[in-house]
C-alpha cells in the first residue's frame, strides 16, 4: 500500500487536483483554536504534510516551530520551497525518530488513511509517545469503514484504509487520548473526520 501511495503522491498533479483554491477554512481555524487554547508551547509536528499548505503556513504565521514528515519526495521539496520557515523530512510514518515529549502538537491532515488500518492504532501510541502530557492532537481521518479502498488522485491511482469513526475514536482512547472535539467535514465529493483530542 505505502508504494502505490507513494507513486501517486510523486506522479500526480496534486497540487492541480487536490489543492486548488483551498485555503484554512473558518471551522478549520476553529478547530486549531480548540487545539492552540490546549497547548503552551510551540513545538508542533505534521505528519504526512504534504507540500506544508495551507496548514504548516499558517502555523507558521500563528508563531508556532513547525515540523513535517512526508514520505513523498516530491511533496517535501515542495514544502521546502513553500515554508522555508518549517524544518520538512521525508520518510515514512514509522521510520522517524522523534524523542518522546517532543511537541506541544502532533497534526495530522488527510494522511493516517494511507496506511493499513491495521496499523492506526500503533501510529496513535506514537502520536502518543511524541506529545507532551500536556499537549494535544488534531488529526483528520477516515469518515467510514475502508478496506484498501481504491480511487485517484491528480489522475493516478490511490489507496486508502480507516475504521468507522467510532472505532477510530476507540482506538485513540486506548491509546491514551482524551477526546475533546470531533467534526464530520465534507468537503467537495469527500468526508473527513476531524478529531481535537489530549493526552488522557
Ligand atoms: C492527501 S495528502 C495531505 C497532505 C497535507 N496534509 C494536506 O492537508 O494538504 C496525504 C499526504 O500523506 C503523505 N503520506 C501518505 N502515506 C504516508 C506515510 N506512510 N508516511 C508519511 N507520509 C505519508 C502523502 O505523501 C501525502 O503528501
Amino acid at each position: 500500500m505505502r508504494e502505490k501511495v507513494k507513486e501517486g503522491y510523486e506522479e500526480g498533479d496534486y497540487e492541480g487536483d487536490y489543492r486548488e483554491g483551498r485555503d484554512v477554512r473558518e471551522k478549520e481555524k476553529e478547530l486549531f483554536e480548540g487545539l492552540f487554547n490546549e497547548i503552551s508551547g510551540p513545538e508542533v509536528l505534521d505528519l504526512g504534510c504534504g507540500t506544508g499548505l495551507p496548514f504548516d503556513q499558517y502555523l507558521v504565521d500563528q508563531g508556532f516551530e513547525v515540523k513535517g514528515l512526508d514520505i513523498s519526495d516530491k511533496h517535501v521539496k515542495k514544502a521546502r520551497e513553500n515554508i522555508p520557515e518549517a524544518e520538512f523530512f521525508q520518510g515514512d510514518f514509522f521510520e522517524k525518530e522523534f524523542g518522546d515529549n517532543s511537541f506541544d502538537a502532533v497534526v495530522s491532515f488527510y494522511a493516517i488513511f494511507h496506511i493499513p488500518r491495521e496499523e492506526h492504532e500503533k501510529l496513535f501510541t506514537q502520536i502518543r509517545e511524541w506529545v507532551k502530557d500536556d499537549g494535544a492532537v488534531l488529526l483528520t481521518l477516515g469518515p467510514e469503514k475502508m478496506d484498501e479502498h481504491r480511487g485517484e488522485i491528480g489522475g493516478e491511482e490511490m489507496l486508502w484504509s480507516s475504521y468507522s469513526p467510532e472505532k477510530n475514536l476507540e482506538l485513540l482512547k486506548e491509546s491514551g487520548f482524551k477526546i475533546l472535539e470531533t467534526y464530520t467535514e465534507d468537503y467537495r465529493e469527500e468526508t473527513h473526520f476531524w478529531v481535537l483530542a489530549q493526552p488522557e
